[in-house]
């Protein structure tokens, strides 16, 4: 990577997953507010509903992670969990246009597949009992091999998943042991098989950055990820935050690799996957070419929410439930309390745990269309986005923080090229597309948070 793009452009900035990033939600955003946020939701096109599922969840703690995760509790404690889980269902689905269809649900943490399986079976019925579904909704868990056997995913595949997401992080077992975190339990060709004999979809994560991680080593984990064929695979680069997550302190102590070195294995991983006909979608996703996100970037449609990217089609708007939860309507985004105690006692009394949110202005989604375009199609079409939003070019330029100036700088540094039409990211830009999205937001502006660097 060019050293001297490195020097200008690695500054913190936001990942960009939401618009506004969550570090900006407020408190004081009540339970009425969310009444209003969703019956306003059910105005938007498309209809579909999309549901995430927070199960926080995790038998061992690894040292690495920036997740809204919680040490294993009792069964009878998780059940009461599950239990006020369903009351949220119960109360927030009450608002939600009964006609609307199930595009996409969600089970992520923690780890969903720490809890007893009987536990997710009866969440899903409670979805999948109140609304019809779309023609092949996705139906998705993240799972923690190091735990499962056969039988665990085979209640997976009878509770109706069609898509499992493997958190491998790296198949060196030394790299895992430095992070406090467990092998998988099977061998991972058997894992495949089983899951391919029953038409599963499966996604592997891996992070790298970590202690004992080299370019070398970790492209042959990449390499053995090729070899299984997995449909699609994500490369998170390992976000250290400790003052945010204390956990993470212990791997200053361990050695976290250069970051010259984490690039390389970064660079490394990208030209085998590319070498493999995986192709890109955003920074650290990598798809086969059939995949139908590789499709949707292709028509400039691509999406994204919290649970990761999506097309129009499986968008919807998603609704949370669980502690933590984050729902991303389209005038406002809400967050649960992080507090499992407080949430669960808020839903006993019959309430909703809201703690934060953010209402948009009309201003905000426009900026939120345009940044969240840039992130996931690489590129800014401001006829189409105007067409879309059913204003002017130069409305949706004013709405932003767009610099004539600012955009030319980019170009003469190769990491866009301006057009006609507006800007695509170059490959040799496109570690910092992250940089572009910030240089448009009015919000960023004189800001005062925490963020991570693009590299
Ligand atoms: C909720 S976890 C996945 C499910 C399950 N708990 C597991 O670990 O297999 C989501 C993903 O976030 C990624 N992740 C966690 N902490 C991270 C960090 N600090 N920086 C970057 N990625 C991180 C990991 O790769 C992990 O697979
Ligand atoms: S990476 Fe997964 S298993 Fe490890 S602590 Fe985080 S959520 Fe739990």
């Amino acid at each position: 990577m060019n050293t001297g793009l490195l020097q200008k452009y690695n500054v913190p900035v936001p990942r960009y997953t939401s618009y506004p990033p969550a570090n900006f939600f407020r408190s004081g955003f009540s339970e009425e507010d969310l009444h209003k946020a969703i019956v306003r939701s059910n105005e938007t096109d498309p209809p579909h509903l999309s549901f995430y599922i927070h199960i926080p969840y995790c038998r061992q703690m690894c040292f690495y992670c920036g997740c809204n995760s919680y040490p294993m509790a009792k069964t009878d404690e998780v059940s009461r969990y599950v239990d006020a889980v369903l009351k949220e269902i119960d109360l927030v689905c009450g608002y939600i246009r009964s006609n609307r269809k199930i595009a996409q649900i969600h089970y992520g943490g923690g780890t969903p597949t720490a809890i007893p399986a009987a536990f997710i079976e009866k969440i899903n019925r409670a979805l999948l009992s109140r609304f019809d579904r779309i023609a092949n909704p996705e139906i998705a868990i993240e799972c923690h091999p190091g735990y499962m056997d056969e039988s665990g995913f085979a209640s997976l595949v009878g509770a109706g998943f069609n898509r499992m997401s493997l958190g491998i992080q790296d198949f060196d077992n030394n790299v895992l042991k430095a992070v406090n975190r467990k092998s998988a339990l099977l061998p991972i060709e058997r894992i495949f098989k089983f899951l391919r004999q029953n038409k599963i979809r499966i996604n592997l994560d891996f992070i790298y950055g970590l202690p004992l991680q080299t370019a070398e080593r970790f492209s042959k984990t990449i390499g053995k990820a090729i070899d299984l064929s997995p449909d699609r695979l994500v490369t998170f680069s390992y976000a250290h935050l400790p003052s945010l997550f204390p956990r993470q302190l212990v791997l200053d102590k361990r050695g976290l690799p250069e970051r010259e070195e984490k690039e390389r294995m970064f660079e490394k991983a990208r030209i085998l996957l590319f070498e493999s006909g995986y192709k890109a979608v955003g920074l650290d996703h990598f798809v086969r070419e059939d995949d139908e996100l590789y499709a949707a970037l292709q028509k400039g449609e691509l999406h994204r929410n919290f649970q990761g990217y999506c097309t129009r089609r499986t968008t919807g708007q998603v609704y949370a439930f669980g502690v933590t939860g984050i729902s991303q309507l389209s005038m406002a985004y809400t967050q649960n309390t992080k507090n499992m105690a407080q949430y669960i006692e808020t839903l006993e009394s019959g309430h909703l745990p809201v703690e934060k949110g953010y209402a948009l202005t009309e201003r905000e989604q426009i900026v939120r269309e345009v940044i969240t375009d840039l992130m996931c199609n690489e590129r800014i079409n401001w006829r189409q986005i105007a067409s879309r939003m059913n204003i002017s070019v130069a409305d949706v330029k004013q709405a932003t923080a767009f610099s004539e100036q600012k955009m030319q700088g980019f170009a003469d540094d190769g990491i866009i090229r301006l057009d006609e039409e507006g800007l695509v990211m170059l490959e040799k830009g496109s570690p910092f597309i992250r940089n572009v999205a910030a240089s448009l937001d009015v919000l960023l502006q004189g800001a005062n948070k925490l963020f991570s660097t693009p590299v």
